[in-house]
C-alpha cells in the first residue's frame, strides 16, 4: 500500500440517520433520538480532530424534513440552535471553525441569530472546520448557485463562455469546503439523500449499520480503514507498476 492510500480524507460526510429508530427502539420519543444524536455529532468531531480530518460536513436538517411533524421539526429546531450556543465554547476552545450550509433565511429567526454568532465567534479558527448543513439540500444549493451566476449574466458582469466547474464552484454555499472524500452513513440505508450534490462526486460511500446516537470513534477508525483500502480513479485509469 502506497503512501498516498494510507492518507486521511480531508473532508468527511456524514448524513446523520437513525436518531428515530434509536429513540424507538428505546420507547422514546423520536426527539430524544435527536438529542443523543447531538452528542454522537460532539464525539464524532473530537475523533475528527484528533485523526487530522480538516473538513467535516454534518446534515443536521434537509430541505425535505420541514414535512415531518410540526413538532419534530419545532424541536429540531431549537435543539441545533441550543447545541451551537452550548457547544460555542468548546468550538472557540478547540479551534473549531463552523461554517453553515442551507437556506438560512427560511429557518426561525433565533436560530438563524445563533448561526450567524457562531460563524463570527470562531471564524478565525484554524484546526478543524465544521460545516454544518442546516435547511440544506444539494439540488437547492445548485440552483441557488446557478440562479447568482444567471444574474451575473444578465447584468454583464460574467460571460456564459467563462462559466466553468471552478467558476460554479464559487457560488456554492461555502466555497471553500472542498470535494468531500468519505461519506459516512450511519442507519444501513445506502442513499445520498440529496446531500452535498456538487461536493460528493467522488466521495467513497460508506454505509454502517448502527444508528448515529451508537456513534463511537472505533466507527470512524473502520470507515477510514475501509476508505484507505479503496483505489480511488476519479474517472481515470491506476495503472499497475
Ligand atoms: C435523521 O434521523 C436525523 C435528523 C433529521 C436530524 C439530525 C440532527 C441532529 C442529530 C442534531 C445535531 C445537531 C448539531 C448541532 C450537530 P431520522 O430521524 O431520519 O432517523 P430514522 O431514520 O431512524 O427515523
Amino acid at each position: 500500500m502506497n503512501a498516498e492510500e494510507q492518507e486521511v480524507p480531508r473532508h468527511v460526510g456524514v448524513i446523520m440517520d437513525g436518531n428515530g429508530r434509536w429513540a424507538q427502539d428505546r420507547g422514546l420519543d423520536r426527539t430524544e433520538g435527536h438529542r443523543a444524536g447531538r452528542h454522537a455529532a460532539r464525539r464524532f468531531m473530537r475523533a475528527a480532530q484528533a485523526r487530522g480530518i480538516e473538513y467535516v460536513s454534518l446534515y443536521a436538517f434537509s430541505t425535505e424534513n420541514w414535512t415531518r411533524p410540526v413538532s419534530e421539526v419545532e424541536a429540531l429546531m431549537e435543539l441545533i440552535e441550543t447545541a451551537v450556543l452550548v457547544e460555542l465554547e468548546e468550538l472557540c476552545r478547540e479551534e473549531v471553525r463552523l461554517r453553515v450550509s442551507g437556506r438560512r433565511s427560511e429557518l426561525p429567526e433565533p436560530l438563524q441569530n445563533a448561526l450567524s454568532k457562531a460563524e463570527e465567534a470562531t471564524a478565525e479558527n484554524e484546526a478543524i472546520t465544521l460545516n454544518l448543513c442546516v435547511n440544506y439540500g444539494g439540488q437547492a444549493e445548485l440552483v441557488d448557485a446557478a440562479k447568482q451566476i444567471a444574474e451575473k449574466v444578465r447584468d454583464g458582469e460574467m460571460q456564459t463562455d467563462e462559466i466553468d466547474t471552478d467558476i460554479f464552484a464559487r457560488y456554492l454555499y461555502v466555497p471553500e469546503i472542498p470535494p468531500m472524500d468519505l461519506l459516512i452513513r450511519p442507519g444501513g440505508d445506502m442513499r445520498v439523500s440529496n446531500f452535498m450534490l456538487w461536493q460528493v462526486a467522488y466521495a467513497e460511500f460508506y454505509s454502517m449499520p448502527d444508528y448515529w446516537p451508537d456513534f463511537q470513534p472505533e466507527h470512524l477508525d473502520r470507515a477510514i480503514e475501509d476508505y484507505q483500502r479503496r483505489q480511488r480513479r476519479f474517472g481515470g485509469l491506476v495503472l499497475e507498476d
